[in-house]
């Protein structure tokens, strides 16, 4: 039986609502599967623990997670917490993130059956791309270094040569294994989002894109501006297969992206480095929905699949998937307004029995 390690870290406001949901959901699919187990290790960091210990994450909890095979996060932060210098302290993207060297953000965007998006005549085979954020450097590089003045305040956007060149690699590496092409033409297409109309420092990052495009002919290679970008996500999605992007720009627009597929609800994300990834929604941890059971849990469940498939249990993954997709179909819960009837754990329990039906058909 295979055993894997796995730091659980609930996370504050709705995460630890939609981790559970998410769990539940994990160890149907460990009990249908049969022959692998997730080992968890459940850990606080986040805002609550900031709070109470001064720090936002443990050096422990850190260790563990460096011993781990994977790390499942619930969202963290609450808007009222913060740092002396004014930024959030219960987020951890800066600590994990940077300190782990998770270079790819990864941020499926995918329109799921039944699921009420704001574009009119979009069917769900219509939205199904990928934004691959850098996750390491751009302008947030300047986290916690920005220089404030009197009158002026200022922080510095960097981007570097091996940067830019790993996360381009992995963006067309990830447009050669993804099962289709984008909606519109089934294309292997990448699309880089960047500024270099304006900035120099964008027009550094497209010159190494093109020069990497080079090396994947079978892949189309683009590149767009981040404004036109963002209107061409509303207008015509299902022309992108795998968009890759500078840190803030991958922020801001997997958040516009998952406005068009029912809500942040419906995003996952992994962090993924060399060695190491962490799995977690892209939101945040939403505490005007505390308590009245109508947090979406699905983000969650998503990054659950995305970190079965990092471990390499990609047939789990994929029925997982299947089950989420059939039960939005017959309607075993709606999602609306962002929000799900029911809640999470309505949402655990019509999967359960859901993922019941796809392990049986498989067989
Ligand atoms: C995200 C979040 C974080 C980020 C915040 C909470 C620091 O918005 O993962 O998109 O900006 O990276
Ligand atoms: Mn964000």
């Amino acid at each position: 039986m295979k055993s894997y390690r796995i730091v659980v870290l609930p996370g504050d406001g709705i995460g630890p609502e939609i981790v559970d949901a998410a769990l539940a959901v994990l160890d149907k699919i460990q009990e249908l599967a049969g022959d692998f187990r997730l080992s968890y290790d459940f850990r606080q960091a986040g805002a609550a623990y900031y709070l109470e210990h001064g720090e936002t994450i443990s050096e422990e909890t850190i260790e563990a997670i460096r011993k781990s095979d994977a790390t499942f996060k619930g969202p963290v932060g609450l808007p009222g917490v913060r740092r002396p210098d004014g930024t959030e302290a219960g987020v951890l993207g800066g600590i994990l993130r940077i300190g782990f060297d998770l270079y790819a953000n990864i941020r499926p965007i995918r329109l799921f059956p039944k699921v009420a998006t704001p574009l009119r005549d979009k069917v769900p085979e219509s939205i199904d791309y990928v934004i691959v954020r850098e996750n390491t450097e751009g302008l947030y590089a300047s986290r916690g270094r920005g220089l404030v003045m009197e009158q002026a305040a200022t922080d510095t956007l960097l981007l570097t040569r091996k940067g830019c060149e790993r996360i381009c690699r992995f963006a067309f590496d990830l447009a050669l294994r993804k099962a289709k092409g984008a909606p519109e033409d089934n294309r292997r297409r990448v699309t880089l989002v960047e500024k270099s109309n304006v900035l120099r420092s964008f027009y550094f990052f497209r010159e190494i894109f093109a020069q990497i495009a080079k090396q994947y002919p079978a892949v189309e290679a683009e590149n767009l501006y981040v404004d036109a970008a963002a209107a061409a996500l509303v207008m015509k999605p299902e022309h992108f297969q795998v968009i890759v992007t500078e840190n803030m720009f991958g922020d801001i627009l997997s958040d516009l992206g998952g406005a068009t597929i029912g809500g942040l609800g419906m995003c996952p994300s992994s962090n993924v480095g060399d060695e190491r990834a962490y799995f977690e929604p892209i939101h945040g941890s939403a505490p005007d929905l505390i308590g009245k059971n109508r947090a979406n849990p699905l983000s969650q469940i998503l990054a659950a699949g995305m970190m079965l498939d990092y471990l390499g249990r990609k047939k789990d993954a994929a029925l997982l998937d299947q089950a989420i997709w059939r039960a939005l179909e017959k309607d075993l819960f709606r999602i609306s307004s962002g929000q799900v009837e029911g809640g999470a754990k309505g949402v655990a329990a019509a999967l359960k029995g859901e993922l019941e039906r796809c392990y049986q058909d498989r067989k």
